[in-house]
């Protein structure tokens, strides 16, 4: 049961009381009551405020290479001895800090193989906890535990996940850790994407996740392009509003052409939208039987007959929360139908070759939740299409994988939407809070992921599920 909150907090967590806290009266009466204000995020295309520290276990140079694809020369960073410890106040050893804040400390252990190694990892992370600029980064690189035949390596590999998620749990300033496996075969073309998206701003709200970055043939332009979907057509279904319209203008913005997709009766929002991103609207209630030949037929007709998509974003979504006692027939189809049954009718007509259909090469991105993946009171329904979007991504990955086709999904956690809006305040209030960056998402946060994972420079990310949820209490 959500847990009592006294006046202060609310005040503390809704957004006029988020500006009383950040005042300096505020902030201290807030801190007294031991509720601190949220910090802001840093936030879009922004790198690290400053340095990149890199530190590489072992003789694996892949991350070292990727930086400088990206053209970042990292400095070392300092490293935790006993000797390197200076006598604090009470006589007892402190931690050594860097000169100036870095904003971000990336780790190689591609090359780590024993638990022994791990004290050097110890030594690089503790430093770091404290000095972080705000919205700094912690980002880790390992080889995939299955790729080891070995015990140690192996389970090596999976405990850095739990190291992961705890470094995340530690940090404070809005800064974030995240683990990204990778396979022996994976060169830094394919892994310069994760890498970026991981420092720069537009992984915000990503926090304390684990996924991995397989091997792609990635082309050196597709790495280097800040227009990445330029001349490349996408649809967004449930795009008139919150997360979708979102996702939109973020794909408009990295040049692609928008197919913007939602139902009749948000003709007004929907077409709004297309219009601020020079894309096109199509009304469309997903949900009828032949809605992907429609959307085929949409692109062909207005793109040309040889024009094709290159990705589909599956946003719409629907919620219809009951308790299972009191969870009738109708709501438990509506959503089944919704977020699950219309996505696959989509997915098989556009796939099938047709003109305005998914190109070879393309990107499919679905959204899962939090709710699906770690469940929820009231919502039964909801949360079984949400997990069995997982299923779908990890079950079509290796088969569209044939036809160089990606597909992933990303895993919300509280977003500040009008589906969010509906839940009653002081719930909203604890849900939103309860991550370890203590705030709600925006949108866009979500917006960003998808558009890495759909990125062609992603080439080598398929089958992920990413959660966008600031790390959120529940769950994986
Ligand atoms: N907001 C969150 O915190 C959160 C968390 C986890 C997952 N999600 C998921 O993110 C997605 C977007 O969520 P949101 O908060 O922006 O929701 P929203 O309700 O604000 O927007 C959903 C959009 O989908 C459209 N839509 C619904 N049914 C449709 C249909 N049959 N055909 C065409 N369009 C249809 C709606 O008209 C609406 O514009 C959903 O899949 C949702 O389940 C949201």
């Amino acid at each position: 049961m959500a847990r009592r909150l006294d006046p202060v907090e609310l005040l503390a967590t809704s957004s006029v009381g988020k500006a009383i806290a950040r005042s300096s009266v505020g902030r201290s009466v807030a801190t007294r009551m031991g509720v601190p204000p949220a910090d802001e995020l840093r936030r879009g295309i922004t790198r690290p405020v400053g340095k990149i520290a890199l530190t590489e276990m072992g003789e694996s140079d892949l991350v070292g290479a990727t930086l400088s694809l990206l053209d970042i020369d990292p400095v070392l960073p300092i490293i935790d001895t006993p000797s390197a410890r200076m006598p604090g106040e009470n006589g007892r050893s402190v931690p050594p800090v860097y000169e100036s804040r870095l904003g971000a400390l990336v780790i190689d252990l591609s090359g780590l193989r024993s638990f022994s190694g791990t004290e050097l990892l110890r030594g690089v992370l503790r430093p770091a906890m404290k000095g972080l600029e705000r919205s700094g980064r912690v980002i880790f690189v390992a080889r995939e535990p299955e790729s080891y035949t070995d015990l140690e390596p192996r389970i090596l590999a999976q405990g850095l996940d739990g190291l992961n998620r705890t470094v995340a749990k530690e940090l404070r300033g809005g800064a974030t850790s995240n683990l990204i496996w990778v396979k022996e075969s994976t060169t830094p073309q394919a892994l310069a994407s994760t890498l970026k998206f991981l420092l720069e701003g537009r992984s915000a709200y990503v926090d304390g996740q684990s996924w991995r970055v397989g091997e792609a043939e990635v082309p050196l332009e597709a790495v280097r392009s800040t227009h990445p979907y330029h001349g490349r057509i996408v649809a967004v279904t449930g795009a008139a509003r919150g997360i979708g319209a979102a996702i939109a203008h973020t794909f408009a913005r990295d040049g692609a052409i928008v197919v913007c997709i939602d139902m009749p009766t948000s003709g007004e929002s929907l077409a709004k939208v297309a219009n601020e991103i020079h894309g096109t609207a199509l009304q469309l209630d997903i949900t009828v039987a032949d809605a992907g030949e429609r959307i085929a037929a949409h692109v062909a007709g207005r793109y040309g007959e040889d024009a094709r998509l290159y990705g589909i974003v599956h946003n719409a979504g629907i919620t219809r929360d009951r308790m299972l006692a009191n969870l009738d027939e109708k709501a438990w189809a509506a959503v089944i139908e919704v977020n699950l049954m219309a996505q696959l009718r989509i997915n098989e007509a556009l796939l099938d070759g047709r003109p305005g259909g998914l190109a070879d090469g393309g990107s499919i991105v679905g959204i899962s939740s939090t709710s699906g993946i770690a469940g929820n009171k009231g919502q039964a329904n909801y949360a079984l299409t949400k997990a069995a979007i997982v299923g779908l991504v990890r079950a079509q990955a290796p088969v569209l994988g044939e036809r160089g086709i990606t597909i992933n999904a990303v895993g919300p956690g509280f977003i500040e939407t009008d589906m969010t809006n509906a839940i009653p305040y002081l719930q909203r209030v604890v849900f939103s809070r309860s991550n370890s960056l203590s705030q709600g998402g925006k949108p866009v946060d979500v917006a960003e992921t998808i558009a890495y994972l759909a990125d062609p420079a992603s080439a080598a990310v398929s089958g992920q599920v990413v959660r966008v949820c600031g790390q959120a209490l529940v769950g994986q």
